[in-house]
């Protein structure tokens, strides 16, 4: 039986039926589903709606559901369900008859998909702050392990100044937190109830929304029936933070792709992680990388698809909505087979920190220091810039590094050179040199690692709901 058919005289157009069917997709929110319509049943139980014997048959019917689709997947292949909320209803009948049928009394699709929707989202941060989690502890073990080596940093992807190679690795710690944080801000926006918001104006009887938001684990229920049917805005910022965090993953690709260029050859890239091309036989290629980079295209796609969809949308509920699942569903499981992916590539790469040491030692990467130590004699900063300049012009010319320039040779360009510079300039000055919060001077990195692995360690939630039966 369908949920709507009373007032119409010819049945739908085959074709038409078939297509605006969710089913297809939205099965997979039938957990969902069902404990939303769990607490929907007791509320219509203290509404007195129900008898607690019709109570107790519906939970049991529920919970009958849950299960068949759990052991067997066939259960769900169902042509006539035209979503999970007719199925459900469907299902519920044909176990207990038409008790199943007092199940929507006084509720609307419209409240169910939106509360069924900020479910599966929060349910999906919580997942994703495990992953996150996972994928920032095997950057800082990289870090942690990575000691004192050292490393170009780039500005203009042009070598600037040696930086410790944990220093780097703790950027992009950085960027992953921030993406947590804002998954955690968002799942504080998606974590209220809309059940009780009815089809638009609120339910037509007296529904103890507060209880059914707590049994549900939401912190309240949501304010405004008609906003609470119409929004998907923790959908649009869910996915949002999604698209930031696999930019962030395409900024970290992109460098694991050009370090493991022999150009760079700081990385070796793991066999296990790694394809071979067809044709040439010496190659090993980055494909979980550029995979990694280009699934951003997706990720951003979906974003922009959910801005898109309620861009000048009247309120409330319109059926555009229902395009809203598939770009959520494919942004979410994009980014939970990724993260486990790149954390399993970062914890089998190998860093060549002999090369890195190496390169993070020439191409006058110390020049800045160099000023410094003249800032250091008092030569006002604009001037030293411009001796220390003078100073890597004539080590181009004789091809040589800063600190193999002779003193008497320095001292022509400025006189405040002296004796001492040429100690000043090694990678272990250098480093040491930026001794601020957040700087690469060794002490600070350090901090900054333990700060890190505390941070992380304060990631791992728990979803506070059982799911299913
Ligand atoms: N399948 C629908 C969706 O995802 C559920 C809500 C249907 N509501 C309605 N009034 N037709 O949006």
């Amino acid at each position: 039986m369908k949920m709507w058919s009373g007032r119409f005289r010819q049945p739908l157009d085959p074709e038409f039926e078939a297509w605006q069917r969710s089913f297809p997709y939205d099965r997979r929110l039938l957990p969902f589903e069902l404990v939303a319509s769990r607490a929907h049943a007791s509320a219509l139980e203290h509404a007195g709606i129900l008898s607690s014997e019709e109570l107790s048959e519906i939970l049991n019917g529920l919970a009958e559901i849950g299960r068949r689709a759990e052991s067997s997947p066939e259960f769900l292949n169902d042509p006539e369900a035209e979503d999970v909320h007719h199925f459900v209803e469907k299902q519920l009948a044909a176990l207990i008859g038409d008790t199943g049928y007092k199940l929507h009394t006084g509720r609307s699709r419209n409240e169910q998909i939106a509360t069924d929707l900020r479910l599966f989202v929060r349910h999906s941060i919580d997942t994703l702050q495990t992953q996150i989690a996972d994928w920032l502890d095997a950057l800082l073990t990289r870090a942690e392990s990575a000691g004192a080596a050292a490393m170009p940093a780039y500005t203009h992807l042009q070598p600037a100044e040696p930086v410790l190679v944990a220093h780097w690795l703790l950027a992009y710690v950085e960027m992953f937190l921030r993406d947590s944080s804002r998954l955690a801000d968002c799942r504080k926006r998606a974590n209220l109830c809309p059940l009780g918001s009815g089809a638009i104006a609120g339910a037509t009887l007296t529904l103890n929304r507060a209880a059914m938001a707590a049994e549900l684990g939401f912190d309240a229920p949501t304010a405004n029936s008609i906003d609470a049917t119409a929004d998907r805005d923790f959908a649009l910022e869910f996915v949002g933070a999604l698209a930031q965090l696999a930019l962030h993953l395409t900024r970290w690709a992109e460098e694991m792709i050009l370090f493991a260029t022999p150009a760079y050859g700081f990385v070796e890239l793991p066999e296990s992680y790694s394809t071979g091309s067809s044709a040439m036989p010496q190659k090993k290629n980055p494909d979980l990388l550029e995979l990694v980079r280009a699934k951003s295209a997706r990720i951003l796609g979906c974003a922009t698809t959910l801005q898109t969809l309620v861009k000048g949308l009247p309120l409330a509920y319109n059926k555009d909505l229902q395009e809203s699942q598939q770009p959520l569903f494919d942004a979410v499981d994009t980014v939970i087979a990724m993260l486990p992916l790149v954390t399993g590539f970062m914890q089998a790469v190998e860093f060549n920190e002999k090369k890195m040491n190496h390169a993070a030692q020439s191409g006058f990467m110390n020049a800045w220091a160099a000023a410094t130590y003249l800032v250091d004699r008092g030569v006002p900063s604009r001037l030293a810039h411009e001796a220390v300049g003078k100073a890597v012009q004539l080590a181009l010319e004789r091809g040589c590094d800063l600190e193999k320039l002779p003193l008497a040779d320095l001292q022509e360009i400025h006189p405040s050179f002296d004796a001492a510079f040429h100690a000043s300039l090694g990678l272990t000055e250098v480093l040491a040199l930026h001794d601020v919060p957040g700087g690469t001077a060794p002490r600070y990195v350090k901090r900054a690692l333990q700060n890190a692995r505390e941070r992380t360690a304060a990631l791992r939630p728990c979803d506070p709901v059982a799911l299913g039966s």
